[in-house]
């Protein structure tokens, strides 16, 4: 077989893993559930996420990845083939292609309304739209959802299919001269791009100091973070944080597992993993929370602010954030530094999802890079057509749900008991640490082998008490939409099997010997 790709330089590769993890999530997911989950006081379920789920599973899959490299094998399939030696393990691995295929299919859909937003900011396009109602109808007109500034969907599909080629292009070009450079420019960039936005919402003090003098960043800042402890006893609480680390950190989808099985056998992991991880938080929390959540208190007052976080990550983003530049002096180009900053966000992760496919077909089919990711491209963008035409009627809502928050869990749970009860804990502590430049405290040996699948036992079978059937038979969900969301997972189902047939196939046409 020919030489596997390797990462060109340990900083690309930590870019590129941190460009995995930062995105949408941590500008746009994060603030909206501190604000909505208690402030402050949400930080604590949070950071005991971080580090019994957080921590413990991104050393948990790079270990894993590295070593399915060693096996050329660059997804979840292959990797679980290797550790596990069952029959069954490739097609549980398969859940790993599943998840992130899928939550490309409409992540990439988030990503160009980013692109096409910063062009709108800088050309000024949805400048007069002042107040929540008409700058609403801006976004809904642009989704295609309602008639309004924009007459039809096309805008935004070819905004679409610009990010699609753009993504594809820099895959095409492969791990290192493709996602590396991506991630080496993009991740500086990213950083500088939230300082700056972040310092211009610290030195905003009080925006209109005569009528609302309450309205002011300090304030703001209390809001999201003044601790709301009462609401710790709530479960959903713990549970939302929980999802938030799976989600923020791209654990439990097979593509952190990727990245890491272009390491050589002997690299690093354990700084790697925990630079990649802490290099999250710090975006996240620290720039994440410094942006949309204060600012829109500063403009809007604390009643709206509510009502924005409630409206999801959307109106914050798509619809508060542009009624503040508009008030702002230069709004044209913060308006297009926080769009262009989401885009690069989203674009190092995205570049992410697809690639542990592309690496299946390409090692198990032999198939040249090119046609592999020809294939991926094409298998792309016809779903994508699902997400851009039937958007109001629930069909992104549906795949982010099953697969950006309940899937990740459970493959999480799958690959921590895979790795510390078949493997075997003192196997797996071995692989985490070859290579090691820093020593783990012995107490993650205990934490991974005993308390995160504890953990995540409790949260799945909260799951199972409170939500699992009211989620699955659509209780709260609009009548309208059920036949489409029916219609929805109808494609999971069936996109699932076919990857199952593919593992299938593939193992029958080259069986895979490990020794
Ligand atoms: N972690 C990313 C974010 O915070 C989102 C994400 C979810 C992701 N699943 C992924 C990124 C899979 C890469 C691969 O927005
Ligand atoms: N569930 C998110 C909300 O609070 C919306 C969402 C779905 C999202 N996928 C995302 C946000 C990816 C950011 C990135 O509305």
């Amino acid at each position: 077989m020919s030489q596997r790709e390797r990462w060109a330089t340990r900083i690309g590769l930590i870019l590129a893993a941190a460009g995995n993890a930062v995105g949408l999530g941590n500008f746009l997911r994060f603030p909206v559930q501190a604000a909505q989950n208690g402030g402050g006081a949400f930080m604590i379920p949070y950071f005991i996420a971080f580090l019994l789920l957080g921590i413990p599973l991104m050393w948990v899959e790079w270990a894993i990845g590295r070593y399915g490299g060693k096996y050329g094998h660059g997804h979840l399939p292959g990797m679980f083939d290797v550790v596990w030696r069952n029959p069954i393990a490739k097609y549980i691995g398969v859940l790993g292609l599943f998840v992130s295929s899928i939550i490309m299919i409409y992540y990439c859909y988030i990503e160009s309304w980013n692109l096409g937003f910063s062009l709108f900011s800088l050309s000024k396009t949805y400048f007069g739209m002042t107040d929540f109602n008409s700058m609403t109808g801006f976004l809904k007109s642009y989704q295609g959802v309602e008639k309004g500034f924009f007459t039809s969907i096309w805008t935004a599909y070819f905004f679409l299919i610009i990010t699609l080629l753009i993504n594809f292009y820099v895959l095409l070009r492969g791990v290192s001269k493709g996602i590396e450079l991506l991630a080496k420019i993009g991740m500086p960039l990213l950083i500088l791009l939230a300082i700056i936005l972040a310092i211009r919402v610290i030195t905003l003090g009080t925006p209109d100091p005569v009528n609302f003098p309450e309205r002011n960043v300090e304030n703001g800042f209390a809001f999201i973070w003044n601790p709301n402890f009462s609401m710790l006893t709530d479960a959903k609480i713990w549970l939302a944080a929980a999802g938030q680390i799976f989600f923020t950190l791209s654990v439990g989808m097979g593509t952190l597992e990727a990245y890491a099985s272009y390491l050589r056998e002997k690299d690093d992991i354990a700084l790697n993993g925990l630079s990649t991880a802490s290099t999250n938080e710090f975006v996240e929390v620290i720039l994440g929370g410094s942006i949309a959540i204060p600012v829109a208190f500063a403009f809007f007052g604390e009643v709206a602010t509510l009502e924005i976080a409630k409206g999801g990550a959307f109106n914050l983003g798509f619809v508060s954030m542009p009624l503040i530049f508009q008030k702002l002096p230069f709004g044209e180009f913060f308006g297009f530094i926080w769009f262009f900053l989401l885009f690069i966000a989203g674009i190092t992760s995205s570049v992410a999802m697809v690639q542990p496919l592309i690496a299946f077909l390409e090692e198990q089919f032999k198939i040249s890079h090119k046609k592999a990711t020809l294939y991926v491209f094409i298998g792309t963008f016809i779903s994508a057509h699902l997400v851009v035409f039937f958007f109001q009627f629930g069909v992104l809502d549906e795949m982010d749900y099953w697969a950006g928050t309940f899937l990740l869990v459970l493959i999480g749970f799958i690959e921590v008991v895979i790795f510390a009860w078949i493997w075997g804990m003192d196997k797996g502590w071995n692989e985490i640490q070859k290579g090691a430049d820093i020593k783990i405290p012995k107490f993650f040996y205990f934490v991974i082998k005993y308390i995160t699948p504890l953990y995540i036992s409790v949260i799945l079978v909260y799951w199972g008490f409170t939500d699992a059937v009211p989620t699955l038979l659509m209780h709260n969900i609009p009548a309208e939409q059920i036949p489409y969301r029916w219609a929805t997972r109808l494609f999971m189902l069936l996109f699932f099997a076919l990857l199952c047939f593919l593992v299938h196939k593939a193992w029958k046409l080259n069986k895979p010997r490990y020794e």
